[in-house]
């Protein structure tokens, strides 16, 4: 990040007094360490390790956690230099130090990565305001924003407000444990206005494995990154009915261009090219052949909808959490309010399922009042 990273750092509250010098070195710190965040820190450590405008060290905040060793979640990641809990088996890098201490482990970065699963971003949120550098930026890679009836919450837009910081976002078709064992896949980076800012989030985040793409569209990435989920869980009712891979094709489909409609609904400036990125289609066809949406709303199917997501996400993600079924719920609602849903006939009929209104085979049952196929 070289020249700009000399230049940008002069109206911090807490940085340290050289820091606007020639020879500056950006601090990263990762908030959050699920399978994504741990993955998130190994590709981040990679690069700083090896970027001169970077310091090494790359604290990742641990939300802490007791394992059935005794031993707490932290010591373990930087005993064993991996996150036995959430990725186990992969080193991270041992420039990445595990931190339980929110504050601490934020407070020296000037390059904030956010990678929390939504629910917590809340919290996070308003506990660190006053504590991060003024001239911090952020990127959020955390899918599964808020869809409110008075409008969409981008998380990018709260953290934004919430810790008067720029805001970017990473999305794409990232299953965390095949980047982990350094599979080639790419991502995109959504960005506001700045250009070099986008471009300082590419290099620190690509490696040999990893391709990142810079694309001029926040709303458009990010909402992507949170609508997949929806369609993910129709690809897992799919797949629960044993109905094959042209169903499963054809589901996919028509959840894109809902995907697509129901994003420029929100924002009129997102882009069609925005769905050809990595955050676009290659997310969705990732989702809904492997992620943990489609595989619970798969289980969800084959027993006939008579248990519940909160059961299954219990007994089959050990912790992890679930994002498509809030979603959907919360997208239905804004379709209802505009009284559009005969217009997302998929995306009206995964929320009926997942509510319990109707059963899974309702996923490819047509009618002419609920046009699940339209032209
Ligand atoms: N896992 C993936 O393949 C993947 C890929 C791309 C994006 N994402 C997104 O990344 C984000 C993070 O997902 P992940 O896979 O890293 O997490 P995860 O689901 O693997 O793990 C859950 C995390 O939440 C933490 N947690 C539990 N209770 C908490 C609390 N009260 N407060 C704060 N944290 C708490 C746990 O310690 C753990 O780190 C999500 O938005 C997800 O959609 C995940």
């Amino acid at each position: 990040m070289g020249e700009n990273a000399t230049t940008h750092h002069t109206n911090s509250a807490n940085n340290g007094a050289n820091d606007n010098q020639i020879g500056f070195k950006s601090r990263v710190s990762v908030i959050g360490s699920g399978s994504w965040g741990s993955v998130a820190a190994k590709l981040v450590a990679f690069n700083t390790l090896n970027l001169s405008s970077f310091h090494d060290e790359v604290k990742m905040w641990v939300f802490e956690e007791t394992l059935q060793s005794g031993e707490k979640l932290t010591d373990a990641i930087n005993r064993t230099n991996e996150n036995v809990k959430y990725l186990p088996g992969i080193k991270l890098g041992k420039n990445v130090i595990a931190d339980p201490d929110l504050d601490n482990a934020v407070k020296d970065a000037n390059m904030l990565v956010f990678v929390t699963p939504h629910q917590f971003i809340d919290n996070i949120c308003k506990s660190l305001v006053g504590k991060v550098r003024s001239d911090a930026e952020a990127i959020s890679l955390i899918k599964g924003m808020e869809v409110k009836i008075e409008g969409p919450c981008l998380i990018s837009t709260y953290i934004s407000e919430q810790l008067g910081i720029n805001c970017s976002v990473l999305m794409g078709a990232n299953l965390a444990n095949e980047i982990a064992e350094e599979k080639f896949s790419e991502a995109t980076v959504g960005y506001r206005n700045n250009r070099e800012i986008a471009e300082q989030w590419v290099q620190l985040f690509t490696t040999p494995y990893f391709m990142v793409t810079p694309v001029q569209d926040v709303e458009g990435v990010e909402l992507c990154g949170t609508l997949k989920n929806v369609v993910a869980i129709a690809a897992g009712f799919v797949d629960g009915l044993d109905m094959g891979n042209n169903t499963k094709a054809a589901i996919i489909r028509f959840g894109l261009r809902e995907m697509r409609e129901f994003c420029k609904l929100l924002f009129s400036s997102v882009k069609d090219d925005t769905f050809f990125e990595s955050c676009g289609v290659a997310d969705v066809i990732t989702t809904c052949f492997g992620g943990r949406n489609r595989k619970v709303a798969e289980a969800f199917a084959r027993n006939g909808g008579k248990r519940s997501f909160d059961e299954l996400e219990a007994e089959m993600l050990q912790g992890q959490k679930l994002q498509g079924v809030t979603t959907v719920r919360e997208v239905y609602e804004v379709l209802r309010h505009r009284g559009l849903l005969e217009l997302f006939p998929l995306f009206a009929t995964v929320h009926e399922i997942c509510s319990g209104c109707l059963p899974p085979s309702a996923i490819v049952i047509y009618s002419e009042k609920k046009n699940i196929f339209p032209v």
